[in-house]
C-alpha cells in the first residue's frame, strides 16, 4: 500500500488498515478480535491488581492476578472466534484445543510479559504468535502473523500480518489508529539492551558486549522484553540480547511465545533475530517451553553476533 500521509494516518484504524493490505478475511478478524483483547486486559491494570497474589505459574515463576486473568481473557475471546483451533499459553501447561477441530489457526500468547514490573509501574505488553500448522511444527513458513501490544504511558499495538511492521496507537475513542506504518530499520543503531548477569556470561558474548561499548552504543534496558523490543522497532534499530548463561545455556526467554513472535515482526521491519548461529524463525521446538538464546534487532548487530559467537 502507498504510504499514508501523516495527516490521515489517524483516521485509518486497524480493521481499514487491514482491509486496505489485503489481509486475508479470516485472519483479520482474528488479529482485530486479538487487539480487542489488549483493551479488556488494560482495564485489568488496576491498584488491586499490582501486587504479586503468591502465586506460581506452570515454570514455578511469581504470578499475579493478572497474569491469570490476561490468559483468561484471551482464551475466551479466542474460543468463541470461530478461527482458532488450538490455543498455546505461556500460563498454560499444555495445548488447549478451542475449536472445532476445523478452523484455520493456532494461537500463542505471552498473554502479560514482564508483569514483574506491574508493581513499579514501568511498560508491559502481551505478545501473540499465529500459525496456520500446529506451533511444535514451527518454521518461518508456518508463521503467518504476530502482535504485540504495550501498555504504558500509552496503549500501543504492533502487527504483521507478513505484508511489513505496522504500529497503532489505542486512542480515546478506544480505536486503534494508525501511527506508523512499514517501519524500517536501519542498518545499524546506537542502544544495547542486555539481560542476564556479566559474570554469566561466556567469552563470547563478553567480546561482543565490549564490541558494541568501545563502539559507543547506549544502554537501555527496562527488563521487560515487549518495551524492550518496541523501543529497538520505533527508534529504527539496535540490539536486544538475552544470552546463553553459563548458569543456563539455553538464556531465559521462550521460543514460541516470546522469541518467534518478535523475530517475525523484526524480520517484517528489515530486522533479523538469531540465537548465535542458526535464525530464530528456522528453529524448530521441541517443546512447547523451549527456550533459547536471542539476539535482536538491526542487520549490523546481529552479523556482528553472530561473528562473535562463531569465532
Ligand atoms: O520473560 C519474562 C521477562 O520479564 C522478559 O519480559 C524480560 O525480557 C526478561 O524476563 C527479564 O529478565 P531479567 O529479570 O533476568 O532481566
Amino acid at each position: 500500500m502507498d504510504n499514508i500521509s501523516d495527516a490521515t494516518k489517524g483516521f485509518v484504524d486497524l480493521r481499514r488498515h487491514m482491509w486496505m493490505e489485503g489481509v486475508e478475511v479470516d485472519l483479520r478478524r482474528l488479529l482485530w478480535q486479538i487487539a480487542v483483547t489488549g483493551k479488556y486486559i488494560s482495564a485489568k491494570i488496576d491498584e488491586s491488581n499490582r501486587k504479586l497474589a503468591g502465586l506460581k505459574n506452570i515454570y514455578g515463576e511469581d504470578q499475579l492476578a493478572l497474569d491469570k486473568s490476561s490468559d483468561e481473557i484471551l482464551l475466551n475471546q479466542l474460543k468463541f472466534s470461530g478461527f482458532v483451533r488450538e490455543y498455546a499459553s505461556e500460563e498454560q501447561a499444555t495445548i488447549v484445543p478451542v475449536g472445532t477441530g476445523a478452523e484455520k489457526y493456532f494461537v500463542t500468547a505471552d498473554p502479560l510479559d514482564g508483569s514483574s514490573l506491574v508493581d513499579t509501574n514501568l511498560a508491559i505488553g502481551t505478545i501473540i504468535g499465529i500459525h496456520d500448522e500446529p506451533v511444535l511444527e514451527g518454521g518461518r513458513e508456518n508463521m503467518v502473523a504476530a502482535m504485540y501490544i504495550t501498555y504504558g504511558p500509552l496503549i500501543t499495538m504492533v502487527y504483521s500480518a507478513g505484508k511489513g511492521t505496522h504500529e497503532f496507537v489505542l486512542n480515546r475513542e478506544g480505536e486503534y489508529v494508525l501511527s506508523e506504518e512499514n517501519i524500517e530499520l536501519k542498518e545499524k543503531g546506537s542502544i544495547y539492551s542486555i539481560g542476564g548477569l556479566r559474570k554469566d556470561w561466556t567469552a563470547e558474548h563478553t567480546a561482543y558486549i565490549e564490541f558494541l561499548e568501545k563502539e559507543g552504543y547506549k544502554l537501555r534496558y527496562s527488563g521487560g522484553f515487549v518495551p524492550d523490543i518496541n523501543q529497538i522497532m520505533i527508534k529504527k534499530g539496535g540490539v536486544f540480547t538475552y544470552p546463553a548463561l553459563k548458569t543456563a545455556e539455553r538464556g531465559k526467554l521462550r521460543l514460541i511465545f516470546e522469541l518467534q513472535p518478535m523475530a517475525f515482526l523484526m524480520e517484517q521491519a528489515g530486522g533479523m533475530a538469531t540465537d548465535g548461529n542458526r535464525d530464530i524463525l528456522s528453529i524448530k521446538p521441541e517443546s512447547l517451553d523451549q527456550r533459547n538464546p536471542i539476539y535482536i534487532g538491526s542487520r549490523y548487530e546481529i552479523e556482528k553476533a553472530k561473528e562473535f559467537l562463531n569465532t
